[in-house]
């Protein structure tokens, strides 16, 4: 018996790791993964729990081979499975991007109607993930029909290959991508290194998709082996990060600091897959401490794998929270232009009531301290303050 389909159920907590489109866009290379794979052991990343390392779109040549076959382009010139294993001997897993299409979305070739061959490729290369993405010729085939194919596809190699399905959320995925053999889906339309993104430009910016995920609903689909996924993480980027350049959108400055805080603190209240976006070979000290807190960390993994939720929105401060195995954990958030107080009480949100006492314990500072139900923060505009709360 090989270690195939074994009894450890695949992304039982969302998955950690790193995807090069938002850093380096089409322009990635070979050496590039390496240089993030290198990069996620040296900063402690790997550690505190980054496992995949993902080469999203532009990893292909322009043909295939006779058969169809995906080919690595020349700046890749090692190939994929040598790649795989320079990835998996630094203790990491290896991700591949492909789409459910006739092309990619930079229009290499894809894997519509190719599944198959494709999945076999992918399992003999090593690789542990699949992104599969939107674009190209659909062949009149509707969503579920493409995803399914590659479903099964995957299912019948001899690999566990954890299935990212991107199809943007346009046909509520979260309502078949289980189904279809998916672990986790997208929600939501690609997250921009903004704040809020112009109707008019591309992408959704932090506070957007936080009001798409708000909007959709979705939170009953989210569990173990089954993800919701907000996209990946704009952190450490600003105007000269890949995406940025690549995409029609205007980005003037990164993140700020308590952007980027509400931006880490909301996907880990989410249980969102952490897919780090930023060239890791220049990560700030600021940011590795964001991306290794433990604190929030625990709040993604934990094994009960349940979404956050807002228990209050629609003026200038938000009250969002979280079940957790041993509780839950709420989120103040600011969207104001002034420091305020904000204020709930456990009985207002998602803590088990069943105590005279919790224990209250603030992420961002590690602080403790004991309430019997009011709970209420100090926070700075567009912040999010964010604790952990246990009944004794
Ligand atoms: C988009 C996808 C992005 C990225 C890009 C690559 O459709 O949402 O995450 O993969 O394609 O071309």
């Amino acid at each position: 018996m090989t270690d195939h389909h074994n009894m450890t159920r695949l992304v039982a907590t969302p998955p950690l790791g790193w995807n090069s489109w938002n850093a380096f866009s089409c322009d990635v290379t070979e050496a590039d993964i390496r240089d993030a794979a290198d990069a996620l052991v040296e900063t402690g990343l790997r550690d505190a729990g980054y496992e995949y390392v993902v080469v999203d779109d532009c990893w292909m040549a322009s043909e295939t081979d006779s058969e169809g076959r995906l080919q690595p382009s020349a700046d890749f010139p090692n190939g994929m499975a040598a790649l795989a294993d320079y990835v998996h001997n630094r203790g990491l897993k290896f991700g591949l991007y492909s789409s459910a299409g006739t092309e990619t979305c930079q229009g290499y070739p894809a894997s519509l109607c190719r599944e198959r061959l494709h999945a076999e490729q992918f399992a003999d290369w090593g690789v542990d993930y699949l992104k599969y993405d939107n674009c190209g010729d659909h062949a009149g085939r509707d969503a579920i029909d493409r995803y399914a194919a590659m479903g099964a596809a995957l299912a019948s190699v001899e690999r566990d290959i954890v299935y990212s399905i991107c199809e943007w959320g346009q046909n509520r995925p979260w309502e078949w991508g289980r189904n279809v053999g998916g672990h986790l889906w997208r929600a939501t339309d690609d997250l921009v290194a903004k704040w809020r993104a112009d109707p008019d430009e591309f992408g959704l910016g932090v506070a957007d998709a936080l009001d798409r995920m708000a909007d959709i609903d979705a939170a009953a689909a989210h569990g173990p082996s089954g993800w919701n996924d907000p996209d990946m993480l704009q952190i450490g980027n600003g105007p000269d990060s890949g995406q940025s350049e690549h995409e029609a959108v205007d980005v003037q400055r990164p993140l700020t600091e308590a952007e980027r805080r509400t931006h880490f603190a909301f996907w880990c209240l989410l249980a969102a897959p952490l897919m780090v976006g930023t060239d890791l070979t220049s990560l700030s000290g600021f940011d590795r401490e964001l991306l290794t807190n433990e604190r929030l960390l625990a709040i993604d993994q934990d094994p009960l794998g349940i979404q956050g939720t807002p228990d209050r929105r629609g003026d200038d401060a938000e009250i969002w929270s979280k079940r957790l195995r041993d509780g839950g954990a709420v989120a103040f958030h600011n969207h104001g232009e002034s420091d305020r107080e904000i204020s709930t009480h456990v009985s207002a949100v998602d803590v088990p009531a069943r105590a005279d006492r919790y224990r209250v314990y603030d992420c961002w500072t590690g602080n403790k301290w004991e309430t019997s139900g009011s709970l209420a923060m100090t926070v700075e505009p567009r912040d999010t303050a964010i604790v952990r709360v246990t009944p004794q």
